[in-house]
């Protein structure tokens, strides 16, 4: 048997060879934590029954709680059951896999505090054939990152490699990633002097969202978009990320990001760059990482002085979301009675470029809005001439504006698709005109299970696919966009919040923002 079947999981028939994992140890620093819990480990459960993971691999958890590694193998399974019940459960594959299943209580800061990590890596490296092929996925609160770092730098763990294709160890880093540009690029600095850039997978799980990575392939994967993917025949663009639940326990964490810093700075402008980027050279990392940066680097900076023009926040009130009362923002648990913490974000950015010079993008995120959904929406020109109006529109000429014109949605979620509303005629002996929608629906095309953007992100590193992962460039581009309108937000009076009620669509002064370049939000 050759070294390439030994380590082949027999589940892993039919598989793309060249996306073969090798033998890794992945080491989850913050194990004990909820994100382990809901996404990680399902996430590399699901990746081990689909056949993507070799037969020969380890997985080490890290945290304070002290825990045997039976102890942790237990609340790794009943984790499973409680939040992936979608992924079949088996006993005996789950054993298997379990067998892979290590603990290791640390406290991260003090002196020495990698060295057990260490010489347990290096046993379960010779156990496991995976000596060196280390992934350090921190899971922690981000001020643990930078001692994590350089603890591991100092327990001979960690270390740069130029390796051409697959460097080793690799480090994932969960957002956020700093709070401002100024952190941000401390953070970098940090991790560079252990890290080479491609050993460092900064996780935006936007990017592992099937639908998400769906926007590349439709625009140049189909010959019909592109022509028309610009200035000349779009008018403007519109990305919504609307959420009924508001901040769910996460108080202390939500005070202290506020939905700039948690929703916008990397999701919101990694949908931006998918949908404005010029065509890749190739499918390479650095080609694609390359062009998304160079639309975040294009985004017009802010005019402070006029700063409600182009930057709405908002704060959530008291209200009712799908039925449900629901108490404001600031009665929730662990958030300051009177903080000044936005939950609703609105923008109108500008790319100054060749392709989108005076194009509008309009941004807005927001919890405890009226409904979930993530889109994108292109609102293309109207018809140069008007031959239908009247039949399309019997009202004056200025309702078409908000009747028409054609517009592609890209529906992120729920519901995943595409849509394409048009005009049609109605049937009969008048011309009378209605406004339709062509649909395409992920669900009901395929009927098969999308693995979940962890699972996708998760294989991309153990594979040492960089492309879905966030690059220094860009991350600071987006903090050097946003850290302004941060700042003159925290200088400015304590704004009146709350100015939205619960289960609405989010502040007025958001309508207005966007009425000043004569649009308005779709309604949803
Ligand atoms: C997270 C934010 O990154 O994304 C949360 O911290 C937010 O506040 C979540 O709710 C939204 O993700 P999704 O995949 O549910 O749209």
């Amino acid at each position: 048997m050759s070294d390439a079947q030994a380590v082949l999981n027999p589940l892993a028939q039919g598989l793309d060879l060249e996306r073969r994992v090798e033998p890794f140890s992945m080491v989850i620093l913050g194990a004990h934590g909820d994100l382990t819990k809901r996404k990680l480990l399902p996430a590399l459960y699901a990746l081990y029954i689909d056949g993507h993971l070799p037969m020969d691999f380890c997985i080490v958890g890290m945290s304070r709680t002290q825990m045997s590694d039976m102890e942790f193998r237990q609340a790794m399974k009943d984790s499973l059951k409680q939040f992936a019940p979608e992924i079949a459960f088996d006993e005996n594959t789950w054993e298997r896999f379990a067998s892979g299943l290590y603990y290791l209580a640390s406290n991260f800061t003090e002196p020495g505090s990698f060295d057990p990590l260490a010489n347990l890596l290096d046993d379960l490296g010779k156990k496991h054939g995976c000596l060196g092929k280390h992934v350090f996925y921190l899971s922690t609160p981000p001020s643990l990152y930078v001692p994590i770092v350089q603890g591991l730098a100092s327990s001979g763990l960690a270390h740069k490699d130029d390796a051409e294709k697959t460097p080793w160890p690799r480090i994932v880093v969960e957002k956020p990633f700093g709070r401002d540009l100024a952190s941000a690029k401390e953070l970098n600095k940090q991790i560079h002097e252990v890290f080479d850039e491609r050993q460092v997978f900064r996780i935006d799980h936007y990017l592992g969202k099937e639908t998400v990575q769906n926007i590349m392939v439709l625009r140049f994967a189909n010959g019909i978009f592109e022509p028309l993917w610009n200035r000349d025949h779009i008018d403007h663009v519109q990305i919504t990320n609307a959420e009924t639940l508001g901040v769910e326990g996460r108080g202390a964490y939500y005070e202290e990001a506020g939905a700039l810093r948690d929703m916008v700075q990397n999701h919101m402008m990694q949908l931006l760059s998918l949908v404005a980027m010029e065509p890749p050279i190739s499918l390479g990392a650095e080609d694609i990482r390359d062009e998304r940066f160079k639309v975040v680097k294009s985004i017009r900076p802010f005019d402070l002085d006029k700063l409600d023009a182009s930057a709405v926040r908002g704060q959530y009130g008291p209200g009712w979301v799908v039925g449900q009362k629901v108490v404001g923002y600031r009665e929730e648990t662990r958030v300051n009675p009177e903080s000044a913490t936005e939950t609703y974000v609105a923008l109108k950015l500008f790319i100054d470029n060749w392709r989108w010079a005076d194009v509008p993008f309009y941004v807005r995120s927001g919890k405890r809005l009226s409904k979930s959904v993530t889109e994108i929406a292109i609102h293309f020109r109207p018809a140069p001439h008007g031959l239908f109006l009247k039949a399309l529109c019997p009202g004056p000429e200025k309702e078409m504006e908000t009747v028409g014109p054609n517009v592609l949605v890209l529906q992120i979620q729920p519901d995943e698709g595409i849509s394409l509303k048009f005009a049609t005629k109605l049937p009969g002996t008048t011309t009378q005109l209605r406004w339709l929608s062509m649909d395409f629906r992920y669900g009901t095309s395929f009927g098969v299970r999308s693995p979940s953007a962890y699972e996708r992100l998760i294989l991309d590193c153990l594979i040492g696919d960089g492309s879905l992962f966030a690059r220094t460039d860009a991350v600071e581009s987006s903090w050097a966009l946003l850290t302004p309108v941060l700042e003159k937000w925290k200088q400015e009076t304590t704004p009146a919040f709350p100015n939205y009620p619960a289960g609405s669509w989010g502040p007025t002064a958001a309508d207005v923002l966007i009425a000043s370049t004569k649009h308005s939000w779709r309604r949803l």
